[in-house]
Parts: structure tokens; C-alpha cells; sequence
């Protein structure tokens, strides 16, 4: 279980996350929407320890790893995820395969000689056939997004974090992505965070989705109860709505953001 209470944090003279209370219940699929900018993947490194909140506490499996300090400690707990980033973050230099199973020799003890075969075998699981040697440099941004998410979840990891699985992929693609992700929670049990701009898949992979505005987490409920929301915020949102509350907040915010 992942457990987020009271968690702060400002980057210089921009407060970003102002108190986020979150529970991902074991083998549940918490998506998390949210205007961009808001923190969504600020929230997923902290939950990994990427960046550290200045003040609250996330607990996983009893862990609260904003108190971890020693590296051994940090790469214990990490262990346990796999991590999907939203600009895929690739190594330009390694092969498909490589960057794959970049994480098996530090996660598992699988011998090497293996890893060709776990890539492939992961690859196929988002769709890519025969690219195992290709070079990041040769892929569209949607190949790139399906290696990384191969590599996320190489090492069959307990919990996955997904920083917007399907952003930049076409609707079939997005929707076997979102299969995939239902897919890896029925079979591995695994509990994951999906952060998505895209309801389709959010409404078709979570169990719960949690909407973040201002810093806080303004609803979490039931994929129908979000769906069928009365908060003008939420509801804007979810149907995209040009109109309503939130355009006003970001006309309030335009000076700073051209400062
Ligand atoms: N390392 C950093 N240093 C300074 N500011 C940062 C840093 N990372 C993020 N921010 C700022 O924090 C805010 C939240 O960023 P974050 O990437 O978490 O948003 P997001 O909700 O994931 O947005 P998007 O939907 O566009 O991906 C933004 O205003 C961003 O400029
Ligand atoms: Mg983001």
C-alpha cells in the first residue's frame, strides 16, 4: 500500500504541492488527473524518491521514504517499482534490448545470457516486434514511450508508476496500453499510479481517480462517481470544457507564468 499524508513541496517561489493526502490500496489502479503543471509528476518522484517533500510523509509497505537518508536504504525501497517517466528517458547510446533490461542486473538475479530474450518478450507485450537493436534515435516518440514502458516493467515490479502511459500515442495503441496496464494487475497483483490526461484510459484502467487542483486532492472516487461529478472543477475537467472555474484560476496565474 502507498500512503501519501500532508505532502509539501515548493520549488523556488512556486509552491506546487500544498498538502497532498493519497492511498493506493494493494492491487488497486489509482489514476491521477490534474491540469498541467499542477504536480502530477512531482508526486510520482516523490513517492520514489527522486525528489524529496519538504514536509508530509508517503509510506510504502510501512516505509516512509521521505525518512530514508542512506543510499542503500533509498535503492531498497526503489527496488520495488518500476517507473514509466513521461519523457521516456531513454539511454541514447544503448540498443532497445539494453535499455529494457538496463534495471535486471541491479532489481534480480537473472543471468544476463537472458535478457535478449526478457526484452523481446516484454516488447512484444506493448506491441514492438524486431526492434531489439535499433537505437533510441531510430524510433517515433510512441516506440520510444512503449520501450520505456517495457523497461517499467521488466523486472515485474509490485508497483508501477506510469507518468501519462499514453500521451503521444495513437487511440488504438492507447487503448492496448491501458489493456496492458489491466492486464499487469490481474496477472502480477500489481498496484500501480497512472497519471493521464487521457479520461478514456483513465476511466478504463483505475480504480479509483484522484484529481489534483491547487496542491490538494480535490476528489478521489470511483471511476462513475468522478465521471458523474457535480464539483464544477472536476466536472470541467473530466469533459474538457473550455468554460468554467479553472480557466479563470489560470487567466489569475498568466503574468507569473510569462514573468
Ligand atoms: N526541478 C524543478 N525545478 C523547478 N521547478 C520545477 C521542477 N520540476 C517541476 N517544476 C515546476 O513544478 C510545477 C509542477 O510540475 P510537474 O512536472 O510536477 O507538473 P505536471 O502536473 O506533471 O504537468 P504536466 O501535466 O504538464 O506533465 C511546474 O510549475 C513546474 O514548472
Ligand atoms: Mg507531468
Amino acid at each position: 500500500m502507498i500512503a501519501a499524508v500532508g505532502v509539501k513541496k515548493s520549488y523556488p517561489g512556486r509552491p506546487v504541492l500544498r498538502g497532498v493526502d493519497l492511498t493506493v490500496r494493494d492491487g488497486e489502479t489509482l489514476a491521477v488527473i490534474g491540469g498541467s503543471g499542477c504536480g502530477k509528476s512531482t508526486l510520482l518522484k516523490c513517492v520514489i524518491g527522486l525528489v524529496r517533500p519538504d514536509a508530509g510523509a508517503i509510506t510504502v509497505d510501512g516505509t516512509d521514504i521521505t525518512r530514508l537518508t542512506r543510499e542503500i536504504e533509498v535503492a531498497q525501497y526503489r527496488r520495488r517499482f518500476g517507473y514509466l517517466f513521461q519523457e521516456a528517458a531513454l539511454f541514447d547510446s544503448l540498443s532497445v534490448w539494453e535499455n529494457v533490461t538496463f534495471g535486471l542486473r541491479y532489481l534480480t538475479n537473472i543471468p544476463s545470457a537472458r535478457y535478449r530474450a526478457i526484452a523481446r518478450d516484454k516488447l512484444a507485450l506493448v506491441g514492438l516486434k524486431d526492434v531489439e537493436d535499433m537505437k533510441p534515435a531510430e524510433l517515433s516518440g510512441g516506440m520510444k514511450k512503449r520501450v520505456a514502458l517495457a523497461r517499467a516493467i521488466a523486472a515485474e515490479p509490485a508497483y508501477i508508476l506510469y507518468d501519462e502511459p499514453t500521451t503521444g500515442l495513437d487511440p488504438i495503441m492507447s487503448d492496448i496500453i491501458s489493456d496492458l496496464i489491466l492486464d499487469l494487475q490481474k496477472a502480477l497483483k500489481t498496484t500501480a499510479i497512472v497519471v493521464t490526461h487521457d479520461m478514456k484510459s483513465a476511466y478504463k484502467v483505475a480504480s479509483r481517480i484522484a484529481m489534483i487542483h491547487e496542491g490538494r486532492v480535490l476528489a478521489a472516487d470511483r471511476p462513475e462517481a468522478i465521471r458523474a461529478s457535480q464539483d464544477p472543477y472536476v466536472h470541467q475537467f473530466v469533459e474538457g470544457l473550455s468554460q468554467g472555474p479553472i480557466q479563470m484560476k489560470l487567466k489569475e496565474f498568466e503574468p507569473e507564468v510569462g514573468r
